[in-house]
């Protein structure tokens, strides 16, 4: 079983000797490995049974470090990663030979971001590589927001958990690059869309579902819970499953019902916040997955802010197959 622990020096060590240690990040923990090292880089996609198409996000330190792994940096990817870095951004850049194949699945261009949590950055300063990290869940499951999570479902394949308590912002990075001259976003996440267009304007956004492995990450069916798991209008599902009898839980912004029986209710954010909603949206579908209820029902969160990337979440959440 893996030790979980605040020791950087041990997480230094296992991941110098090219193991595999779960670090804390701002959006969600991930499952890190030395990203020059194809050997361990190997061991990632091994351990989340992650198919090879899908590549992995380099991390480090600062934006300095970066020229390292990649070719020019486009002026307008490069102001933001000035303004959000450290912060929940990866950009996509022009990658150079020392970035193994195996990172980008073959593509031109690599993931890279600087992460923000303050242990994992102490972790960065002192090693002479930078990071791999996918989220450190089973391909294709709710991704993790505290050592727990990690532990309970990948505790027995790595040596080391470093706890960082639970995620700040609880999705994961908004993913940026450039196309045809324009700044293309190709995963809502963490950093608000609106952050990013006072910065440089109008972008293009390419997140919509796909099943198409060629479109990395976006596939159409993610972030998904093991029980049933519906969306729409509570106030319409809640009654139809009252009727149907079965048991179920309800995912909501802040609504709440009025139920007889033991119903499990989970409400995003009493207040309506939309990052606090972000925060708490895979712990809650974590409780409600292991909870008893054969089907989860939910709602959508208004389309702003964060409430977009909560919703490209709960959409494939929600997809089949
Ligand atoms: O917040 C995050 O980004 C977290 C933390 C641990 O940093 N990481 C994370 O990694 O979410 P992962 O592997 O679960 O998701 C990374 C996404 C995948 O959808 C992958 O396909 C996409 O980034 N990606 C990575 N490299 C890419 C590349 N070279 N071109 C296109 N997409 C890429
Ligand atoms: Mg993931």
């Amino acid at each position: 079983m893996a030790i979980i622990g605040q020791d950087i020096e041990k997480a230094k060590e296992f991941l110098e000797a090219g193991q595999l240690v779960a670090i804390p990040t701002e959006t969600v923990y991930g499952l890190a490995g030395n990203a020059l090292d194809v050997g361990a880089v190997a061991k990632i996609f091994e351990t989340k049974n992650r198919p090879s198409f899908d590549p992995l996000i380099v991390h480090t330190d600062s934006i300095e470090k970066i020229g390292a792994f990649v070719c020019e940096i486009p002026e307008a990817l490069r102001k933001l990663g000035e303004k959000f870095w450290p912060g929940p951004l990866t950009i996509l850049l022009e990658k150079k030979a020392i970035i193994p194949d195996l990172v980008t699945a073959g593509l031109s261009r690599v993931a890279v971001r600087v992460p923000r949590h303050s242990l994992t950055r102490s972790l960065l300063q002192e090693l002479d590589f930078p990071l791999a990290a996918p989220s450190a869940n089973p391909f294709g499951y709710i991704s993790p927001t505290q050592a727990s999570h990690v532990a309970k479902q990948l505790g027995d394949k790595i040596p080391y958990i470093l706890d960082g308590g639970s995620c700040e912002v609880g999705l994961e990075s908004t993913i940026v690059g450039m196309e045809d001259g324009k700044v293309t976003v190709y995963r809502l996440g963490g950093l608000d869309l609106n952050q990013i267009t006072e910065v440089v304007g109008e972008v293009e956004i390419k997140s919509h579902s796909s099943s198409n492995p060629a479109a990395p990450g976006l596939l159409k069916s993610h972030y998904a819970p093991t029980k049933e798991f519906i969306l729409g209008d509570l106030d319409e599902l809640v009654p139809e499953m009252l009727q149907r009898g079965r048991p179920f839980g309800v995912l909501s912004l802040n609504k709440r019902f009025t139920l007889d029986g033991p119903a499990p209710q989970f409400q995003l954010s009493p207040s309506g916040d939309l990052v606090e909603a972000a925060r708490n949206l895979f712990d809650y579908l974590r409780q409600l997955d292991q909870s008893g209820v054969e089907v989860i029902v939910a709602e959508l969160m208004p389309e702003n802010g964060l409430g977009r990337a909560i919703n490209d979440r709960l959409r494939r959440a929600a997809a089949k197959g």
